[in-house]
């Protein structure tokens, strides 16, 4: 096992817009950061974990004249709104930063103007298409159809102001060289080769000024500009530390000296920090120390969520029904490094189900009961290996409680709880290939039964600790359980073989109680009519009809009917009905559908997910063995073998 010392440890996440409520996307970063904050405490690093609130910028000023409100006093709410959010999900951040206060706008105009002194930012003018959406100029090459914008699709306009311009240009291979020499700067590898050849493709020199409003922070020696928000908003991961105050301890130690410095971004705003951030930090003499962490989204099946859109999912709408750590649970296991995620009802339902209330919710009180019954609530003490999987279960921790904290380190949480559900499940096994209540009908069996009451308290206690950063209440009551008062152990001391001495303790209800798939969609309304069920030799790709030399020929225009697209594969599972199948989830530009396709002899799920296949998306959708399918998923076939198609054109790209 990793042995750590004590160090300084940075993570922040990214400040969000104060444009309204924060949604169950939004709320996946800070989750996902305050379990990676927790599991380094529980490392034994002095974390500091860093959350706020993007507060300036055309779109906000507009938000609040909308709402009738001054942009101070719009922001004010929303951001109460959100530290309230946070309380209730158990955030443990260690500051809130707010880009209206002082001490960051103080930070902002300083920095500004050093840059202004050297020569980094210059005054020049500047003409270009605006996103007001996304507050970012676009060049021509980077415009979507009819000079959209590539990232909302929103129309840009074009603007002319007087602008102050960052020097990009001065530092393109000085920027090239730092990402080649610091491979771990950008994670996941293919995000960083995106940076790098954007980079690489030539970079502008950047506007970072705006006249057209006056919500931001005033350039302090021409106050007409405001600082464009990139700026402002990337300075406050060194403001919070007193950066450029009279304390600068706090930067001295979490940032000068420390080499776990974190910024967890979404993939959409991963150029700002590989690009502008290093940028600005090599202009000003300071070091570039941190890592970037990027993740993908959270879609839902119509897309991507937007407030806008109106079809946000709001994560205490799901805590209020469940409780909050089913909802950390999920938002930690799904994004797979990197990758997209899904989120559906459907989906939360089961997780819930399967892997909380009876993986591990059913364990434990499996075993408090067995241990109350055939021991009056005393846990036996460790005898070595008794049973003939004793020693296995041993080795299985061991190597659990390693590949967790090596997972867990490089933020890849889901492959993290991964583990700890594979000594979940051990458990559950063991419960099953030793029958405790056989044993307990013979004494002659006392060593025995004694072992395996051991082993599973003990393989509870372990995993307790292991999921306290993302199960925050069920995690004490497993240790309460067990009768154990004193606090959480730190990971470097986790270890087999703990010797018990407190009595255990039933629950008063169980850690997660069972739902009904059924009562859930009703109770979320969400659309769960079946369509038509059309008979399974429809799909092609499980069709069995007698295979033609070739098919009769068709028109061009019989053919273009077929809308083919790239879609990515971003699940995949096992059909619950159907050996031969695997249900899919893919994703087709902003849209994520469900597939059946008959590949399960040919696949594994883990292995199709992150492919991006050629999908025909315009077949009826159709019901198969119980699972809807939306489409197809082309493959080649010769005799017994069979291959996806696949494309790297971006997902959602039109196959002609
Ligand atoms: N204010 C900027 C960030 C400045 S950081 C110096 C911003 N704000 S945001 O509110 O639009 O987005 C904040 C974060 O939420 C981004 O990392 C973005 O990727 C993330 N997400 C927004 N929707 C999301 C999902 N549906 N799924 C996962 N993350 C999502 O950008």
């Amino acid at each position: 096992m990793a042995v750590s010392s004590k160090k300084p440890c940075y993570v922040t996440t990214p400040i969000y817009y104060s444009s309204g409520k924060v949604h169950i996307g939004n709320s996946y970063t800070t989750i996902a950061c305050d379990v990676f904050a927790r599991f380094n405490r529980l490392m034994g690093h002095d974390v500091f974990f860093l959350t706020g609130m993007d507060e300036h910028g055309q779109k906000i000023e507009e938000a609040a004249q909308k709402a009738g409100l001054t942009p101070e006093v719009f922001v004010e709410g929303i951001a109460e709104e959100t530290k309230k959010l946070w309380h209730n999900l158990r955030i443990s951040n260690d500051d809130f930063i707010r880009t209206s206060e002082l001490r960051h706008t103080k930070v902002v105009q300083k920095m500004f103007e050093e840059m202004l002194k050297n020569d980094d930012i210059y005054l020049g003018t500047y003409s270009g298409n605006y996103c007001v959406s996304c507050e970012t100029y676009f060049t021509k090459t980077q415009l979507g159809e009819d000079q959209t914008c590539p990232d909302c699709g929103k129309q840009t306009k074009i603007i002319s102001e007087e602008g102050y311009f960052l020097r990009l240009t001065k530092y393109q291979q000085k920027l090239i060289d730092f990402i080649e020499q610091n491979p771990d700067f950008i994670q996941p590898e293919q995000r960083k080769n995106e940076v790098l050849s954007f980079i690489k493709s030539g970079l502008e020199d950047l506007c970072v000024s705006r006249t057209s409003f006056k919500w931001g922070i005033p350039v302090l020696s021409n106050p007409k500009h405001v600082v464009y928000v990139w700026i402002d908003a990337l300075s406050n991961y060194l403001s919070v530390l007193g950066y450029g105050s009279e304390n600068e301890s706090n930067y001295q130690k979490y940032w000068v000296n420390s080499d776990m410095v974190f910024h967890v971004v979404g993939k959409d705003i991963l150029r700002f920090h590989a690009v502008y951030w290093p940028i600005m930090l090599m202009a000003l003499g300071v070091p570039v120390k941190f890592k970037l962490i990027a993740h993908g989204w959270i879609l839902i099946k119509s897309g991507r969520m937007s407030k806008s859109r109106g079809n946000a999912v709001y994560p205490m709408d799901l805590v209020n029904r469940y409780g909050l750590d089913p909802v950390r649970y999920y938002l930690a296991k799904e994004l797979a490094h990197g990758n997209d995620g899904l989120f559906s009802y459907e989906r939360f339902v089961e997780r819930y189900n399967n892997d909380l209330a009876n993986d591990l919710g059913n364990l434990l009180s499996r075993t408090i009961s067995m241990i109350q019954k055939y021991r009056n609530g005393i846990i036996p003490s460790y005898q070595g290996f008794v049973t003939p999987y004793d020693q296995g279960i041993k080795e299985l921790t061991k190597t659990v409680i390693s590949e967790y904290i090596e997972n867990f380190a490089r933020f890849s949480l889901p492959a993290g709880i991964a583990k700890v559900w594979t000594l979940i499940d051990r458990a559950n096994k063991y419960i099953d290939e030793t029958e405790p209540w056989k044993l307990a009908k013979d004494e002659s069996n006392k060593a025995v039964l004694d072992s395996v009451l051991y082993h599973l308290a003990e393989i509870l206690r372990i995993s307790g600790v292991l999921v306290s950063p993302i199960l925050v209440e069920a995690a004490p009551k497993i240790q309460a359980a067990l009768g154990i008062k004193e606090p959480m152990p730190q990971l470097e001391s986790l270890e087999f073989g703990y010797t018990f001495t407190g009595l255990v303790e039933s629950l008063s209800e169980p850690l997660f109680k069972r739902v009904k798939l059924e009562e859930e969609l009703a109770y979320f309304n969400e659309d769960n009519q079946e369509n038509e069920t059309t008979p399974l030799k429809e799909q092609a790709i499980v069709t069995e009809e007698p295979k033609e030399e070739h098919k009769p020929i068709v028109t061009i225009d019989d053919f273009a009917k077929l809308d083919l697209r790239v879609g990515e594969i971003i699940d995949s599972k096992k059909h619950p009905n159907a050996t031969k199948l695997l249900v899919s989830q893919v994703k087709i530009g902003e849209e994520v559908r469900q597939i059946v396709s008959g590949i399960a002899e040919y696949y594994q799920p883990e292995e199709i997910i992150g492919k991006k296949v050629l999908v025909v998306v315009n077949l009826k959708p159709v019901k198969i063995r119980g699972e809807m399918s939306n489409g197809m998923l082309l493959c080649a076939e010769e005799g017994d073998k069979l291959e996806l198609l696949e494309s790297k054109m971006p997902s959602g790209s039109s196959i002609k």
